[in-house]
């Protein structure tokens, strides 16, 4: 069935100069852009929208480096979204992601890892709503 995803483009990414790069991959992949915009986190929003991984090692590091610049959320929309979105992404470090992928061509390490891919479509949904609003969703 169609359904949606939701993606940002890290500060790391966008810094480097790659959201056009990465929006063609996606657009190339056959994803439907429902919503965008260009947009900088607080820490503290940092650390609401990554509250599954509070109790982790790495958590403070990603709080401070997804505020660190800005970044560009997405909602997309496609046959079978969430997993097909994840295979286009690759592997979350870089080293272990097939070649092709966004990952292995824009990433730079395990933590700047150039864009995020939701991982079920309940958290999908979660994740667009943090971002933006009904009327934002096209
Ligand atoms: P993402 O898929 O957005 O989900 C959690 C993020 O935490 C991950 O991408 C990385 O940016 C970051 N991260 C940093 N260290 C680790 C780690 N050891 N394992 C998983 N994710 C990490």
């Amino acid at each position: 069935a169609t359904n949606r995803t939701f993606t940002m483009i890290k500060p790391d990414a966008v810094e480097a100069g790659y959201t056009g790069a990465i929006i063609k991959m996606i657009e190339e992949a056959g994803f439907r852009i429902v919503a965008i915009k260009k947009t900088q986190l607080t820490s503290e929003r940092a650390g609401q929208f990554y509250a599954v991984h509070r109790e982790r090692p790495f958590y403070n590091d990603l709080r401070t480096y997804m505020s660190s610049g800005a970044i560009v959320p997405m909602i997309l929309e496609k046959e079978n979204a969430v997993a097909d979105f994840r295979k286009l992404i690759g592997a979350t470090n870089p080293a272990q992601a097939e070649e092709g992928t966004i990952r292995k061509l824009y990433a730079r390490s395990l933590e700047a890892n150039a864009i995020h891919g939701s991982d079920s479509d309940e958290n999908a949904e979660i994740e667009g709503n943090f971002f933006f609003s009904a009327t934002e969703q096209y």
